[in-house]
């Protein structure tokens, strides 16, 4: 019986050394631990061994197929190990691991919307940097030192002729410096200002628009701008053009829709009047000419501004703009 026994562990420990892939793993399985095995013969042969060798033969036996046991899970690790990815030896039953895809933020998505229209109308896209020089961003606008208009802005400074672009207006003078008209041309980018709220983040994204040539008028900037609101929202969508005033057009308005969330209705969001603010506008200032060498009596022009965000949060109904800059994932996927 004890020859028997350890004949058996050699014959094993020999297969076992040869086990090269998946189908001998199984082979070894069944002809080692199966219920027809050698050991479960032997196993039975033990009750007719003397009663005094039952217990050590019974705990040879044990002993011999549990070392067997171990050095088998060890080899199979190894295999599975050395074959992972070739197909053999890999599970196959298991899950695949998908590719997580992923999507453009909500605010680019919207941004690549805008331009997309004002380049579909003939606009060419102009990018210029966020830390900007107190010139472009108020003198060349015709903000001079001191001027109120500065204190709408509420300027993040480097040091004192350097600060953090307000609005994307700068584009403006940049452009006009450096090419003669005729200018089609919008400036998208991310501008900066010190506040913080349910409608304001301290960083974000607008797109100035601007054209020059001769014999621009009002007209022209109505046209350009109703085609873009209809394109962005619908073709139903009424709009207005409400008198106001920014230093560097004249005359100057602001360009309201009706109210998306209520139908023109009065609602919380259009705080009853049934219209939404979407964007600023007006005849580009002979003054703005003037800072970059243009004869105004010669050139005309209009120039636009729009926020992303406020945009992107009417059009999708979305009411506290720092929902954009929490990463909550459960807010980006739904875009
Ligand atoms: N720069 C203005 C702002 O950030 C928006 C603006 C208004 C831009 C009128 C323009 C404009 O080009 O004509 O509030």
């Amino acid at each position: 019986m004890e020859e028997a026994l350890q004949q058996l562990k050699g014959d094993a420990l020999a297969d076992l050394d040869v086990l090269k892939n998946a189908d001998d793993i199984e082979q070894f399985r069944i002809k080692y631990f199966g219920r027809k095995s050698p050991f479960s013969g032997l196993m039975r042969e033990l009750g007719k061994v003397a009663k005094d060798d039952r217990p050590r033969l019974g705990q040879l036996a044990n002993s011999i197929k549990k070392d067997l046991q171990d050095l088998f899970d060890e080899k199979r690790r190894s295999l599975v190990a050395a074959h992972s990815g070739d197909g053999d030896g890999v599970d196959l039953s298991l899950p695949g691991r998908t590719q997580a895809n992923g999507k453009l933020h909500p605010v680019t998505q919207i941004m690549e919307e805008v331009c997309g229209i004002f380049e579909g109308l003939g606009f060419t896209v102009a990018e210029g940097p966020d830390i900007e020089t107190d010139f472009y961003n108020f003198e060349a606008l015709n903000i001079p030192p001191h001027h109120p208009a500065r204190d709408m802005h509420d300027t993040f400074y480097v040091d004192d002729s350097i600060l953090l672009r307000t609005h994307t207006s700068p584009m403006q003078a940049r452009v006009m410096e450096t090419q003669e008209p005729p200018l089609k041309v919008i400036a998208p980018g991310k501008v900066y200002r010190c506040d913080s709220d349910i409608t304001h983040t301290p960083m974000f994204h607008q797109v100035e628009g601007f054209l020059v040539d001769k014999k621009v008028s009002f007209a022209d900037l109505k046209g350009v701008l109703s085609v873009f609101i209809a394109k962005m929202f619908d073709d139903s969508i009424p709009i207005r053009f409400r008198p106001s005033f920014f230093p560097f057009t004249e005359p100057s308005a602001e360009v309201d829709i009706g109210c998306v969330m209520c139908g023109s209705k009065g609602c919380r969001v259009c705080k009853q009047t049934g219209w939404l603010e979407i964007l600023g506008a007006g005849m580009i200032d002979p003054e703005v000419f003037k800072k970059v060498n243009y004869d105004p009596d010669v050139y005309s022009g209009f120039a636009f501004g729009l926020g992303i965000e406020r945009i992107a949060m009417l059009k999708y109904g979305i009411n506290d703009i720092r929902l954009y800059y929490e990463n909550d994932l459960r807010f980006l996927r739904q875009f």
